[in-house]
C-alpha cells in the first residue's frame, strides 16, 4: 500500500551510538512481535532500524532466521571501497550484511566529524555502486534558518550530495533541521512540508519528475508518537527518521502505527 502519490511510508529508527548487539537482538525481536500482535501491515508502512555497526551481523541473523518483515541499515559508509582506511566500513562490507539502507550525511557526521558536502556526495556514490539505498540527510542550523530562510541550506546540501548521480537512482532524502534534533522542539508539519516540497522540486530538476515522484522524503527531529500524525498528513512528507524515540519500544511502535491511532 502507498500514500496518494504512490510512495510507501518509511519509519526509520536511528539508534545512534546506543544498544549493544545483545540489546539489539532483544529490541528487534520485541519490536517485530509487538507490531505483529498489533497486526501492523508492513507492506503499508515500512519499518527500518539503524543500529551501530557492531550490531548489524546479529540483527541480520535474527531477521533472516525469523523472517522478520523489518529492514535495517548502517549509520554511515566509507567513500572508499577497500584499503588502508583504519576504522572505516565500506559499502561492500555493509552490503555483505544484506543491509538495504545506509544513512549518509547525518548532521552529527557533518558537525562532529567535519563531513563535507563532497564527502557526502562520494558516500552517496559508494552506496549506489554497492546496491545500497542512501538515505541522504540534509538540514539547516538555527543560524542558517535566520540567515538564509528555511530551505536554502537543505536544498544546497541535496544538490551537492547528488553531484555524481545522473540517472534514476533509488534514494531516500531525510530533512532533519539541526535545531530540531534531540531538542524536543520539532518543526511544525507546515515547516517540514515547505522544505520537503522544495527538496522534491530539486529532485525533479536534477533527476527528472519520475524519480522525484517516487523518492521518499522523511522528516526527522524530535518525532514522537504524539506529533507523527501531523507530519504524515503532509503530501510531501513520506515518513520519519526517528532518533531518541526509536529506542523506546512502545513509543517507536506507536510511531510506526500512526495510521491506527490517528486515522491518517
Ligand atoms: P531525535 O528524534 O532524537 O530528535 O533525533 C533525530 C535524528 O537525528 C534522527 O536521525
Amino acid at each position: 500500500m502507498t500514500d496518494g502519490a504512490g510512495r510507501t511510508p518509511l519509519i526509520a529508527g536511528n539508534w545512534k551510538m546506543n544498544l549493544d548487539h545483545l540489546q539489539a537482538i532483544a529490541f528487534v525481536q520485541k519490536l517485530a512481535w509487538s507490531l505483529k500482535d498489533a497486526r501492523h501491515d508492513f507492506a503499508a508502512v515500512e519499518v527500518a532500524v539503524f543500529p551501530p555497526f557492531t550490531d548489524l551481523r546479529s540483527v541480520q541473523t535474527l531477521i533472516a532466521a525469523d523472517k522478520l518483515p523489518l529492514e535495517y541499515g548502517a549509520q554511515d559508509i566509507s567513500e572508499h571501497d577497500s584499503g588502508a582506511y583504519t576504522g572505516e566500513v565500506s559499502g561492500a562490507l555493509i552490503s555483505a550484511l544484506e543491509c538495504r539502507y545506509v544513512l549518509i550525511g547525518h548532521s552529527e557526521r557533518r558537525t562532529l566529524h567535519a563531513e563535507t558536502d563532497e564527502q557526502v556526495a562520494a558516500k552517496v556514490d559508494a552506496a549506489l555502486r554497492n546496491d545500497l539505498v542512501p538515505i541522504i540527510c540534509v538540514g539547516e542550523t538555527s543560524e542558517d534558518l535566520e540567515k538564509h530562510g528555511p530551505s536554502a541550506v537543505p536544498v544546497a546540501q541535496l544538490r551537492a550530495a547528488l553531484a555524481g548521480v545522473t540517472t534514476a537512482a533509488d534514494i531516500v532524502v531525510a530533512y532533519e533541521p539541526v535545531w530540531a534534533i534531540g531538542s524536543g522542539q520539532a518543526a511544525t508539519p507546515d515547516q517540514a512540508e515547505q522544505v520537503a516540497a522544495q527538496l522534491r522540486s530539486t529532485l525533479a530538476e536534477l533527476l527528472g519528475a519520475d524519480v522525484a515522484g517516487k523518492t521518499r522524503i522523511l522528516y526527522g527531529g524530535s518525532v514522537k508518537a504524539n506529533n507523527i500524525a501531523g507530519f504524515m498528513r503532509e503530501p510531501n512528507v513520506d515518513g520519519a527518521l526517528v532518533g531518541g524515540a526509536s529506542l523506546d519500544l512502545t513509543e517507536f511502535a506507536s510511531i510506526v502505527r500512526f495510521r491506527n491511532h490517528v486515522g491518517v
